[in-house]
């Protein structure tokens, strides 16, 4: 039986991009429209379990072979569904006499760390120039990942902030793209599940209203950009003439993001380190939802992972 918890929904729309016929947030919280017929449709309902930025989805463990079938309209569909606007936030109400400058800071370190949207929507629209179902979906990424900072920003001018196009042009810096396009795929999936539980973490510590409900907003989205990810990186295992090698790939990405000291290079990561804010990264970072991961990029491989499984020894094992 799949259930949502409605009172810890935060309507992201991750659980419908995955499972359409399964959930439905046409409301102003999720609900189970009825439970999965096939097998797809299950294993589908287990990962919008396991992407659910809140842990509001209950849904038994299903594995099963991923369909090639697009889901580039699926995902336009709920994305619009979900879709927030920047008039919801009311900047003008901002409590400047709650922040501390640290706060300040990281919330410009969370800006910045956002802008590489811009080279890596040119590197997909490179790379998967012959995936038409992929590339059309990267239209909807980059204009929500350009609406982030954006919003952000527009909370630092309440205090008088600003950054120039020098700024925004440093933050365009190319991100790291692989051979693999499952690579690309499921480091995208990884980096979107740990921004939207860094937002929400966020969120959760903020004593600034309007700043709490920007972390909510983005912590949506990210969770909803993870399940969209999670959903191209499904249909191109099953596309290749060799799945396995793909789900080798899944699992490499995988092990190099969480094996010790050695954190992917990437503007999730790095930004982290550039913040003197340390006493809310440190709470940021507490929340990092290592084993959710594990279990998601499982669910992808057909595989029961979970965050204490040793991935050298599986991969050797299984996916020579
Ligand atoms: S995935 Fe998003 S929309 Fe679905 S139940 Fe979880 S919070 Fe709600
Ligand atoms: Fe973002
Ligand atoms: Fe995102």
């Amino acid at each position: 039986v799949v259930r949502v918890a409605a009172d810890r929904c935060i309507r992201c729309g991750a659980c419908a991009s995955l499972a359409p016929g399964v959930f439905d947030v046409s409301r102003l919280r999720a609900r189970v429209t009825r439970e999965p017929e096939t097998d797809a449709e299950r294993a589908a309902s287990h990962a919008a379990a396991l992407v659910c930025p809140t842990q509001a989805i209950e849904a038994p463990a299903v594995f099963a072979a991923p369909s090639a079938a697009p889901v580039f309209a699926a995902l336009f569909a709920e994305a619009e569904r979900v879709r927030w606007r920047m008039e919801d936030l009311p900047f003008a109400a901002v409590d400047q006499s709650v922040v501390t400058p640290a706060q300040r800071q990281l919330v410009r370190e969370a800006a910045f760390s956002e802008l590489t949207t811009t080279s890596a929507t040119k590197k997909f629209l490179d790379d998967f120039a012959d995936d038409v179902d992929l590339t059309r979906w990267i239209s909807v990424w980059f204009y929500e990942e350009t609406k982030h900072p954006h919003a952000l920003l527009e909370w630092l001018a309440q205090f008088g902030e600003s950054v120039d196009d020098a700024w925004h042009r440093k933050g365009r810096a190319t991100a790291p793209f692989m051979k693999s396009r499952t690579g690309t795929l499921v480091t995208n999936i990884i980096s979107e599940l740990v921004a939207s539980a860094s937002y929400l973490a966020m969120a959760r510590t903020a004593s600034e209203p309007v700043l709490r409900a920007i972390g909510e907003r983005l912590g949506g989205d990210e969770a909803r950009h993870a399940a969209s990810f999670f959903a191209f990186a499904r249909r191109h295992i099953a596309r290749a003439a060799d799945p396995d090698t793909e789900r080798r790939d899944a699992l490499k990405v995988l092990y190099m993001w969480f094996s010790s000291n050695a954190l992917v290079s990437h503007p999730v990561n790095e930004f982290y380190g550039r913040t003197d804010a340390q006493t809310e990264v440190a709470a940021i970072r507490a929340e990092m939802p290592r084993d959710r991961i594990f279990r998601a990029i499982g669910a992808l491989c057909d595989l029961p992972l979970d965050g204490d499984t040793d991935l050298v020894a599986l991969m050797q094992r299984r996916l020579r």
